[in-house]
């Protein structure tokens, strides 16, 4: 059986949990109650196949920072993406395009502080 994870983000009170747990347990929840982190496992068939998803649902935020990063640069002779097309993805995204290594510190202390 094939298992995804899935994060649902949202930007608070917009109804990811109510569509999450409706989609879990097929109910409606009414009340607001602002989610600090919940999960959820439900086992569905897609296409014939068993799936089994994992849902985290986090807490509302007005942003979500995201940063597309190519880590492993250290391994220059096994590149498989260029770094033109992470920095066009990066583009379509509208995000910051960094490339690291965890094993030479490359752009680590970058990676983090960009983040913040
Ligand atoms: P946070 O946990 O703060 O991020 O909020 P959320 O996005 O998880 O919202 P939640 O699912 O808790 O829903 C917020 C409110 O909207 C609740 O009172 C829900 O009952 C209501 N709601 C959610 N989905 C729907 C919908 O499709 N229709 C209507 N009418 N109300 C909805
Ligand atoms: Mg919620």
């Amino acid at each position: 059986m094939r298992e995804y994870k899935v994060v649902v983000l949202d930007s608070g009170g917009v109804g990811i949990s109510a569509l999450t747990v409706q989609f879990v347990t097929g109910t409606f929840i009414e009340k607001y109650d602002p989610t600090i982190e919940d999960f959820y496992r439900k086992e569905i068939e897609v296409d014939s196949s068993p799936s089994v998803l994992e849902i985290l649902d986090t807490a509302g935020t007005e942003h979500v920072p995201v940063i597309l990063v190519g880590n492993k640069v250290d391994q220059e002779g096994e590149r498989e993406v260029s770094c033109g097309e992470g920095q066009a993805l990066a583009e379509d995204w509208g995000c910051p395009f960094l490339e690291t290594s965890a094993k030479s510190k490359t752009t680590v202390d970058e990676l983090f502080t960009e983040i913040v």
